[in-house]
């Protein structure tokens, strides 16, 4: 890849903003904890596991920012709640507030320390299991296959090569040949922007379409098999994903098309029992009425507009992890 998604260097966490994307490869210095909150929220970094890390980093910015511990604590959990619906975000955010509890004692540059310590070993963690996710999936992908994904569930989503992309990565560095289909993904065009720049940068074949041409693209028989990634998978395997997700496992249920999920197991949340348990975020109604500051929509028009949807387990042919795959529906 000849880009990053973000790292840590002399105290500041450093992001490549994928608001700017494809235009622009803009890479922001973040050293204070609101900038990454901020960063989080309008999505200038993105994707479960990304958040997760960018999290962990955060806490870093946080210990470094604070005065005194309880004023650590209290940015931390401003942190902890930036976005309600990926899991790794608090995931992450929770190791750190665990040190922080049972490290009381300690000074704040101590504390600072150690959370760097598990920040790094957090995000060196993300690559060996996009790493692993890839090889253990790439099983799954056939010379030739055309496989259809969702939003962005690549490198610039993880702090490796990504989840369902790792298994597209993994498949083609084996020399298989692989066709892409992206869907675009309203609103944020997380599929238009960023997925098809980053398969371009590798020299995957991929093509954009609108979400709405997902069916007839099915329909065609011009559709293997979907992969995407997932925000939280619940103990039941319901998947939780970018809002359009559960339209396309319906529609590749209806063609008898393999509906596979590349997650790494930070994604996975065994204490929600099922993705109707889930906060679902809102988002913004402008990202629904306006683009590139021209409004698309009627002045005061009501906007219905959640980022994430539930996929019923029933509707998962395989969830790909960084361990192994897993059925869902065997039994
Ligand atoms: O709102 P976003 O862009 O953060 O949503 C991202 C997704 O829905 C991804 O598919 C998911 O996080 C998996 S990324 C490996």
């Amino acid at each position: 890849m000849n880009f990053y998604t973000l790292k840590f260097e002399d105290e500041k966490l450093i992001l490549l903003d994928q608001t700017q994307l494809p235009g622009k490869e803009v890479y922001l210095d973040l050293t204070d904890y609101r900038d990454i909150i901020e960063a989080i929220k309008m999505l200038r970094v993105r994707g479960a596991p990304a958040i997760g890390v960018a999290a962990a980093y955060g806490c870093v910015v946080a210990c470094q920012n604070a005065d005194d511990f309880e004023e650590m604590m209290k940015y931390l959990e401003e942190i902890r709640i930036a976005r309600p619906t990926a899991v790794n975000l608090a995931w992450a955010v929770d190791q750190m507030k665990d040190i922080a509890n049972s490290n009381k004692e300690k000074s704040l540059d101590q504390i600072r320390e150690l959370f760097l310590e598990k920040a790094q070993q957090i995000h060196k963690d993300d690559e060996e299991m996009c790493r692993k996710m890839g090889e253990n999936g790439a099983e799954l992908i056939k010379d030739g296959m055309s496989i259809l994904t969702h939003c962005n569930a690549g490198a610039l989503a993880t702090a490796g090569m990504g989840t369902a992309l790792a298994v597209i990565y993994a498949a083609a560095r084996q020399g298989k040949k692989i066709k892409v289909y992206a869907d675009e993904t309203r609103p944020l065009l997380q599929g238009a922007r960023l997925t098809t720049w980053e398969l371009m940068q590798e020299n995957i074949d991929v093509t954009l379409n609108t979400d709405n041409m997902a069916a007839s693209l099915m329909q065609k028989g011009m559709i293997d098999c979907v992969i995407v990634g997932a925000d939280r998978v619940t103990k039941n395997f319901d998947v939780v994903n970018k809002i359009g997700t559960y339209g396309v496992a319906v529609l590749a249920k209806h063609h008898n098309i393999p509906f596979y999920v590349a997650i790494p197991w930070s994604t996975y949340d065994e204490n929600t029992p099922a993705g109707e348990d889930v906060e679902i975020e809102m988002r913004d109604p402008e990202e629904v009425t306006n683009w590139s500051g021209v409004r698309t929509a009627p002045e005061g028009v009501n906007v219905y507009s959640p980022a994430f949807d539930v996929t019923p387990h029933e509707l998962v042919t395989a969830i790909i992890t960084d361990t192994g795959i897993v059925y869902p529906n065997k039994k």
